[in-house]
């Protein structure tokens, strides 16, 4: 590793030696490539990744901020966001925006409905919205930084949400239900048609965040896989998030926000007139628009086409069984829920799954870990299907480790490994990056303890969540501090 850069270099470095120094730094990055992380990336094939980079080069220095700049950018969006309403039974009356993710397209739900209150419910002081618990944290993060009160309601025995306790959980302020599909933590679609027809019933808004499912679901139905009904079919459906940067395959920076209509929608879109630098208007978040994620979005669909979406859907499919039935065979292991799609979480009821996890990770591959219920997450693609017989090998034997300590990898060269799976992903990385106050709530010396099993164990029990909470934050605050 070579010395940190606090302060702009001089004199600059020639190009091979900058690159070779980006080459250098990524060498502990979470190797994706060969199928053995479950997270955070998704790649379809060579092809695809090529062209994404060439219509991302050929839009690199383009600002989707002024569409009249840029009218190629303003019909890729146009028919990006009316391709996915199509797909998504809009009926040609939905309207929408590229945003930059998952995140950016619920922050726009979220905003929506708070201003459609302001409007229509001119008595709410403060917006209620009730979610199930298991729906993405971006709610969250929405309701924190649009002043609103999100009521989390559990989810019922199939891990769906439970929509009689989402009816009981509204009130008079009450402007929106939301509905997953499917939900992050354990791939399942919750009773979408029950939201909406309570939503539509009380008069207000529903949000179907298929950020996940949105670019899939819709395939995985037309192969003869069972799907519920969950977009703009179903009526009641005000909004959906779908992100096409996970299984659109376009590159990373790259959602669509959908209403049901343009009136809706116009809750979204923000401008001031009075400022020095003239009229200013913005329809999401951001200022400047990624234009490169823009084109590669559009690119990516106009080239694979239904047929293509169809033929990359139906491998991550057939792979998804496999590690279904491979799962479910290992004695004490089972899949939660009914995952319709790709997305789903490994529960244990006889061992503890995280140190499942840890033996997994000693082995070289990479689970997120996961709390109520305790769960090794699993999203599935396409890099996954020349190795789903192996992970199976290694799951069971994993499983037989963690059962018998004695038979636990603890020796060196399985500690360098399984630290540098543990460095890789949010909750590992609570563990990497300890700060001086965590690595005492922990015992450990700030270094990269070799199994984090314990500390998943104590921190699903931890009485005082608060402290977390702060612990977290210092973490977070520490990954940027020299
Ligand atoms: C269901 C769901 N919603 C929203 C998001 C947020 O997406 P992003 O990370 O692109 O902001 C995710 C991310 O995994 C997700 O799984």
């Amino acid at each position: 590793m070579t010395a940190t850069q606090t302060t702009l270099p001089a004199n600059g470095r020639s190009k091979d030696s900058v690159l070779a120094a980006m080459e250098a730094a990524r060498a502990r990055d979470a190797d994706w490539r060969d199928g053995r992380v479950f997270s955070l990336v998704f790649k379809a094939n060579d092809d695809v990744t090529g062209l994404l980079k060439d219509a991302y080069g050929m839009f690199f220095s383009e600002n989707g901020l002024n569409p009249t700049a840029f009218p190629s950018l303003r019909r890729f969006e146009t028919e990006v966001v009316a391709m996915v309403g199509n797909l998504l039974h809009g009926g040609g009356t939905t309207a929408g925006n590229m945003t930059t993710g998952g995140t950016e397209s619920i922050l726009m739900a979220m905003l929506t409905a708070r201003e459609w209150a302001r409007a229509n419910r001119p008595k709410i002081a403060r917006p209620e919205v009730v979610v199930p618990s298991s729906a993405h944290p971006a709610f969250d993060k929405a309701a924190h930084y649009f002043d609103m009160k999100l009521v989390r309601v559990p989810v019922g025995s199939d891990l769906r949400a439970d929509v009689a306790a989402m009816r009981k959980a509204m009130n008079i302020d009450t402007v929106l239900l939301v509905g997953s599909a499917p939900s992050y933590p354990h791939g399942v679609v919750d009773p979408i048609a029950d939201i909406a027809a309570l939503s539509a019933e009380r008069n207000v808004l529903c949000h179907v965040d298929a950020c996940v499912g949105g670019m899939m679901l819709p395939f995985v139905r037309q192969l003869g896989y069972p799907v519920p009904d969950f977009d703009f079919a179903v009526p009641g459906v005000t909004s959906m998030s779908v992100d096409l940067h996970k299984y659109g395959y376009a590159a990373k920076g790259a959602s669509v926000i959908l209403y049901r209509d343009k009136a809706l929608r116009r809750y979204q879109l923000y401008a001031t007139t009075d400022w020095a630098g003239g009229i200013y208007a913005s329809p999401t978040m951001t200022g400047t628009r990624p234009g490169g994620a823009i084109a590669a979005a559009w690119a990516i669909m106009t080239y694979l086409g239904e047929r293509g979406y169809l033929e990359i859907a139906a491998e991550v499919m057939r792979t998804t069984v496999r590690l279904r039935d491979g799962i479910n065979a290992i004695d004490g292991l089972r899949i939660v829920g009914n995952p319709p799609m790709s997305v789903m979480a490994i529960a244990s009821d006889r061992d503890n799954v995280y140190e499942i996890g840890d033996e997994m990770s000693v082995r070289g591959w990479h689970l997120d870990r996961q709390q109520f219920p305790p769960t090794l997450h699993l999203t599935v693609n396409y890099a996954h299907t020349a190795v789903a017989d192996a992970f199976l090998m290694d799951l069971a034997q994993s499983v037989i480790a963690a059962r018998q300590p004695s038979l636990r990898r603890t020796g060196s060269e399985a500690a360098v490994k399984a630290a540098r799976g543990a460095a890789r992903f949010l909750p590992n990385r609570l563990v990497s990056g300890l700060t001086a106050r965590s690595s005492a709530l922990f015992g450990g010396e700030g270094g990269l303890p070799q199994r984090s099993a314990a500390m998943y164990g104590m921190m699903g029990t931890l009485p005082n969540r608060g402290d977390l909470h702060e612990l977290v934050l210092d973490l977070l605050s520490s990954f940027t501090e020299m």
